[in-house]
């Protein structure tokens, strides 16, 4: 027998043969493929990654906003190498130790009431059974969700999605209303000087009145991100979620809360929803919940919803569902984020990141708002402050945001801008001094923004 090891990690290839032969034989997710144009990443640690020239990155985006405890933790590699020298893979009808150690670990972290899991592999897949879910627990059909949303790009969770990811996947499944958003920066509900509380008043009352017009008893669930991901970063005011829960209690409905970006620290709690202390009926995981070490999604589900399934079948599964390196991966990440703190340092240096976002908003003309919890936030940038142009279009695109990216990207930070947005969600990991270098040179490249602003 020839010993032969199957090494794809040692680097043979120059960045140039490695992104040619890429491009020839493998497919880029939401891109025309000739417009791709990808970094040849090679290795990574902590905050940084680096590409097959030797450069370094500051990843401002935790690749996905998923690599929460940072690139390269010994302890998640080597909880994921014994697991794969044991018991590499078991069927989803198996019991095994590191599922049941993740469901004992996740539960001591999740909000008091959701302590059941259903393991899959992503957060579309998430979102996808617990639309299943709750339309098997409520008999209704309609699920409701919000315009600037994204839940996945599966036929459900597309469906949901209110961004313009959806259009080309229209028509989707039956049954879903989408509405505004708690945005206060460019609600028409919201009038200057209104407080936080007639607005909240203002965004319950329009959600009352589309229950009215589509009966209540048809809802099956209002579907939302606690906290608006790549639409904005927008963190509802208080007494926002509290309302939406107190609604869906009065008419039977289930509020289902989509964690995949929000949850294990981003925003400086375990989960987003524990801000408001609202416990959601069923709220869906993935992302953080292994830090991207492998993947893995997790639909959590309170008692109402579990004891249903007691004796209802479920109709759903997957040949991976709670594949034991993928959870092996996650028991570990959940240790090191409990180890190291980080959902702490995210809360403290979610505090500093914040300061430094408004610094820039004192500091130039483009930055229209900035918006910003824990280590999850975003600069919205505008051509001009009093009318909110934005510098770029809704569906994306636009100059200034090209020159803003590749600015950054040559000063060795890799950022996800989207529309007139610019991301800031780095690792959890990440110090006060990375911090405040990154935003050094993000200072720096708001004069690229600044040039456009008109009068
Ligand atoms: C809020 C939210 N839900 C769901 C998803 C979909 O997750 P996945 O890409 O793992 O299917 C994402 C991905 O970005 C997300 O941000």
């Amino acid at each position: 027998m020839t010993d032969t090891t199957f090494d794809t990690t040692t680097v043979t290839m120059t960045a140039e043969e490695m992104v040619a032969l890429t491009k020839e034989h493998t497919f880029f997710s939401w891109s025309a493929q000739g417009a791709v144009n990808p970094i040849p990443m090679t290795r990574a640690k902590g905050v940084y990654f680096w590409d097959a020239n030797g450069k370094r990155y500051f990843d401002l985006n935790s690749q996905l906003m998923c690599v929460n405890i940072g690139y390269g933790d010994e302890r998640v590699i080597r909880a994921i190498q014994q697991q794969a020298e044991t018991l590499a893979y078991a069927g989803p009808s198996m019991a095994t130790q590191v599922r049941a150690e993740l469901g004992r670990e996740l539960a001591s972290v999740t909000p008091d009431g959701l302590k059941k899991f259903f393991f899959v592999l992503g957060g579309a897949e998430a979102n996808e059974n617990a639309i299943r879910m709750a339309r098997a627990v409520t008999g209704r059909q309609k699920i409701i969700a919000r315009y600037r949303s994204y839940h996945g790009a599966t036929a459900g969770a597309i469906t949901l999605t209110g961004d313009q990811r959806r259009w080309a996947n229209e028509p989707g499944i039956p049954g879903v209303i989408h509405i505004f958003d708690p945005y206060k920066y460019r609600s028409p509900l919201y009038r200057e000087g209104d407080s936080d509380e007639v607005f909240v008043r203002k965004c319950l009352d329009q959600v009352e009145e589309v229950l009215m017009y589509e009966g209540p008893h048809t809802v099956a669930a209002i579907f939302i991100e606690p906290v608006t991901g790549t639409n904005g970063i927008i963190v509802p005011p208080d007494g926002y979620l509290q309302g939406l829960r107190e609604i869906c209690d009065r008419y039977g409905i289930l509020l289902i809360c989509d964690e995949v970006m929000t949850g294990l620290g981003r925003t400086g709690a375990w989960f987003a929803v524990d801000h408001w202390k609202v416990v959601p009926d069923i709220m869906t995981m993935a992302k953080g919940l292994t830090s991207a070490y492998l993947p893995l999604g997790a639909v959590a589900i309170n008692r109402r919803v579990a004891d249903y399934f007691e004796n209802n079948v479920f109709y759903g599964g997957l040949t991976y569902s709670a594949h034991p390196m993928c959870l092996a991966a996650a028991v570990a990440n959940l240790r090191v984020l409990k180890e190291d703190d980080l959902v702490g340092n995210s809360r403290r240096m979610g505090k500093v990141m914040g300061e430094l976002l408004e610094d820039l908003k004192a500091e130039h003309p483009s930055v229209g708002d900035v918006r910003h919890i824990g280590l999850f936030g975003c600069i919205e940038l505008v051509k001009n402050r009093k009318t909110k142009e934005p510098i770029a279009p809704y569906t994306g695109g636009g100059p200034e945001m090209t020159k803003l990216v590749a600015f950054l990207k040559e000063k060795g930070v890799y950022a996800f801008t989207w529309r007139n947005l610019l991301h800031t969600n780095p690792p959890l990991c990440v110090t006060e001094a990375e911090l405040r270098e990154v935003f050094e040179i993000i200072n720096e490249a708001l004069a690229i923004a600044d040039e456009a602003v008109r009068d």
